[in-house]
């Protein structure tokens, strides 16, 4: 039995891994940490609130007093930090909160991994760490040993986060590991993302907005394999390595809404180039050899399968992404813990 913290387990894949541990490993106690910004959702968690195995914090992992109090009473034996502002058009619009959470936060995480001991503290890091690689060299993929190069600051903030962590495996020995995955897709998506913004406004008939030509290419991971690969990370992974995690799935922008407008029957006219993201990187593309050689990781829904499952699960679950798109979903919290 683990007593494993998740921080950001209010977010997208923060939240697919805690369902994911629960039916993996139902005897670990799962602590969640969630600052509950816009981006955090936690009717999400309503299937495992009740559960006597999981307890939520609403905590912002920058608030030390309150992280080592829950360090203190939980006694954590495994830390995984998923807690980030992930959003690159977020953070060309203001940086400072990127730096905040994604640097200073992963920060006191450690610091408190120093003071009450751990045996892993596990860094959910991206690979946008490494920059971009031309759309005219299909033969070029990013390895562990690819030099960080970040375009946004979002990038920047997860990459000075990432240099952190090893730097407190030299300095203090921490018990640390990294994964850095590609681009993920799948059930509780925030729709300001692009698979999830194109599903829900092609469902009202919206404009979708794709940058520039929409020629930038991706690596699409449904949300569940990189939980797997995360859970085999923590557990059998090698302290102080890092891992890349990836499918091969290397898709274009277009092509990706295309699908979505095929599958939903609406037609390509609601397809808008708008202004080009700044900075915008090219091409991601993961080699994930080490994950798969050393820990026998492979991915195992194919695009195809999962981007089906994840357009019925937006078809099926209004109830989860029409108080988003209200706004509505930031009362929950009030409504559930107000009182209290
Ligand atoms: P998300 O934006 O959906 O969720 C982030 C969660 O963190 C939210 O619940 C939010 O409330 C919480 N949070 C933000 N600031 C906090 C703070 N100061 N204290 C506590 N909680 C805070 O993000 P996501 O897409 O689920 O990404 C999770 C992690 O995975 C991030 O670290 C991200 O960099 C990384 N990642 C994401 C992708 C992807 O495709 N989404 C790919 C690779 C890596
Ligand atoms: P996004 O989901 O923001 O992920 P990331 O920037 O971290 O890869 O965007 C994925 C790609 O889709 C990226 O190339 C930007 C593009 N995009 C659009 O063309 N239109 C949109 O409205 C959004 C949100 C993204």
């Amino acid at each position: 039995m683990k007593r494993i913290i998740v921080t950001g387990g209010a977010g997208f894949i923060g939240s697919n891994f805690i369902f994911y541990m629960r039916q993996a490993h139902p005897e670990d106690r799962l602590i969640c940490l969630d600052k509950l910004t816009y981006a955090g959702n936690l009717s999400t968690l309503a299937p495992v609130m009740g559960d006597g195995n999981f307890r939520f914090c609403k905590t912002d992992i920058c608030d030390r007093e309150a992280v080592y109090r829950i360090f203190e009473e939980e006694k954590p034996d495994i830390v995984v930090n998923f807690a980030a502002e992930s959003h690159v058009d977020r953070s060309i619009e203001n940086p400072s909160i990127f730096l905040e959470t994604n640097i200073i936060g992963t920060s006191v995480l450690m610091d408190a991994c120093r003071k009450y001991g751990i045996e892993r503290y596990h860094q959910v890091s991206t690979d946008e760490v490494y920059g971009d690689l031309p759309l005219d060299r299909p033969d070029l993929f990013f390895t562990e040993e690819t030099p960080i190069h970040t375009s946004s600051p979002y990038s920047s903030s997860k990459a000075s986060a990432d240099l952190l962590v090893l730097a407190y495996h030299r300095t203090y020995g921490l018990p640390v590991s990294i994964s850095r995955c590609s681009n993920n897709y799948g059930p509780y998506h925030f729709p300001e993302k692009l698979i999830p913004l194109m599903i829900i406004n092609a469902l009202h008939d919206e404009p979708l907005p794709v940058y520039g030509a929409g020629l930038n290419v991706r690596d699409w991971l449904y949300v569940e394999d990189h939980c797997k690969a995360i859970d085999l990370v923590i557990r059998n992974g090698r302290v102080g390595e890092v891992y890349n995690i990836g499918g091969h799935n290397e898709m274009q922008n277009i092509e990706i809404v295309r699908l979505i407008c095929d599958r939903l029957h609406k037609p390509e006219s609601l397809i808008t180039h708008v202004t080009d993201r700044k900075g915008h990187d090219l091409r991601y593309a993961i080699d994930p050899s080490k994950i798969h050689r050393e820990l026998g990781w492979l991915p195992e829904t194919k695009f195809a399968d999962g981007i089906e499952k994840t357009i019925d699960w937006y078809l099926k679950h209004e109830d989860w992404w029409q108080p988003i798109v209200t706004g509505e979903y930031r009362n929950y919290y009030e409504r559930m813990y107000g009182n209290r």
